[in-house]
């Protein structure tokens, strides 16, 4: 990852200067009301230090996938109260090519409402720069895109990393870019063909790789144990031993369940067992890792220095399978709040299960990113951090 950006101070004195600063409002919205207010909190430290330094800003942000049409129900109008509200703030709203007002926040309507914002077109990201003095990027979480408002516009115009980009992006180095050893990854969730990638770099970076969830079957079923009626991606077993074998060649100690938690129906409260891994019947879906996992994986993060997460453990949403997770979520926490453990995770489901687990509010740092982090995760450099080179 690049982390060679300049920073809001490195673009001089912005008195009278109009700041175009990519944030993300893609947010989620219930019944026309944001949600959940994390993005916007994320878009106020930027807008302070701008306004503070005299500037103007210009909000350019995207909401869903409106693939280069105008969708009425994809516009960032409904979000303006919201923010102007977290920002404590004015703040006016405006088409792209429409007479700007004077204040001293402005939106811009969905980036993605033009056909040349996903296209990255130059004609579209002169439009963009030519609304301001600077550029700022301050939206991760869509900086693995190389659209028109996240890379095209970074070329035309003096560019920094905004204050929560900043910091997102010191964060992640201080995880695994240039982390305190040893390092310990928690990779989770259904499916190892959704984070191949990120099983493949994390095996040539970290010193324990914790797998679990639905993923941990197709590894198991690898070592030649049967699953019964688990989830599990027969077709991968061949890649699960090739991972297998390359974290072996460098050096990363790969933790699997070594007892589990099964049920024969997938339902909150479903009648359930925990078995070592030769005991699970023909119609057993193995839903959660076992007590024994649990307490040898606490003693992996014990051992650990830094903590990266992306993925729950087990089928957390529906108790008692959130066992795991919890156990290990709140494990971590204790192992930061006391200094020991340097934490970072990302991801939408590894939020909502670290919350569950009232672990959240004790990371070092949850990232507001899904897909960016998983990139990020698998080693890619991201177009839009790259562009603030
Ligand atoms: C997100 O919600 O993760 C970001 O806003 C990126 O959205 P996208 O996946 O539609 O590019």
């Amino acid at each position: 990852m690049k982390m060679t950006f300049k920073r809001i101070a490195d673009l001089g004195d912005l008195t009278g200067k109009t700041a175009v600063v990519r944030v993300d409002l893609n947010v989620p919205m219930a019944e026309g009301s944001v949600a959940d207010d994390t993005r916007l909190k994320a878009v106020k430290p930027t807008v302070d230090a701008v306004i503070s330094a005299e500037g103007r800003v210009i909000l350019l942000a995207h909401y869903g996938r409106p693939k280069g049409q105008v969708v009425p129900e994809m516009s960032l109008k409904p979000i303006v109260p919201a923010l102007a509200r977290v920002l404590g703030r004015d703040v006016g709203f405006y088409g792209l090519d429409e007479p700007k007002g004077n204040e001293a926040v402005i939106v811009i309507e969905n980036t993605r409402f033009h056909a040349g914002e996903e296209a990255n077109d130059p004609t579209l990201a002169a439009a963009f720069a030519g609304l301001g003095d600077v550029y700022i990027n301050d939206a991760f979480s869509a900086a693995h895109r190389a659209h028109a408002s996240t890379e095209g516009v970074a070329k035309l115009l003096p560019c920094a990393a905004g204050e929560t980009m900043g910091a997102e992006l010191q964060a992640l180095e201080n995880a695994l870019g240039a982390p305190v050893k040893p390092v310990a990854a928690v990779v989770g969730g259904a499916k190892v063909s959704s984070k191949l990638a990120v099983l493949e770099n994390l095996v040539e970076k970290v010193d324990h790789l914790i797998i679990g969830g639905g993923m941990a079957n197709t590894f198991l079923f690898a070592q030649g144990y049967d699953v019964g009626a688990s989830l599990c991606e027969k077709d991968l077993r061949d890649t699960a031993l090739v991972i297998l074998e390359n974290a072996k060649t460098h050096g990363c100690a790969v933790h699997l369940p070594t007892d589990v938690v099964v049920a024969k129906e997938f339902k909150a409260h479903a009648e359930n067992r925990a078995v070592g891994l030769t005991e699970v019947d023909a119609d057993d879906m193995i839903l959660d890792a076992g007590p024994e996992t649990v307490k040898a994986l606490v003693s992996v993060l014990e051992s650990a220095k830094t903590l990266v997460w992306n993925g729950p453990m087990g089928a957390f949403e529906m108790e008692p399978f959130d066992m795991a997770t919890v156990a290990l979520a709140q494990a971590a926490a204790r192992l930061t709040d006391e200094g020991k453990l340097l934490t970072v995770a990302g991801g939408g489901d590894t939020v909502a299960a670290l919350a569950h687990a009232g672990a959240k509010d004790s990371f070092t740092h949850i990232s507001t990113a899904g897909g960016a982090f998983l990139e990020w995760m698998e080693g890619r450099e991201l177009p839009g951090v790259a562009a603030l080179g």
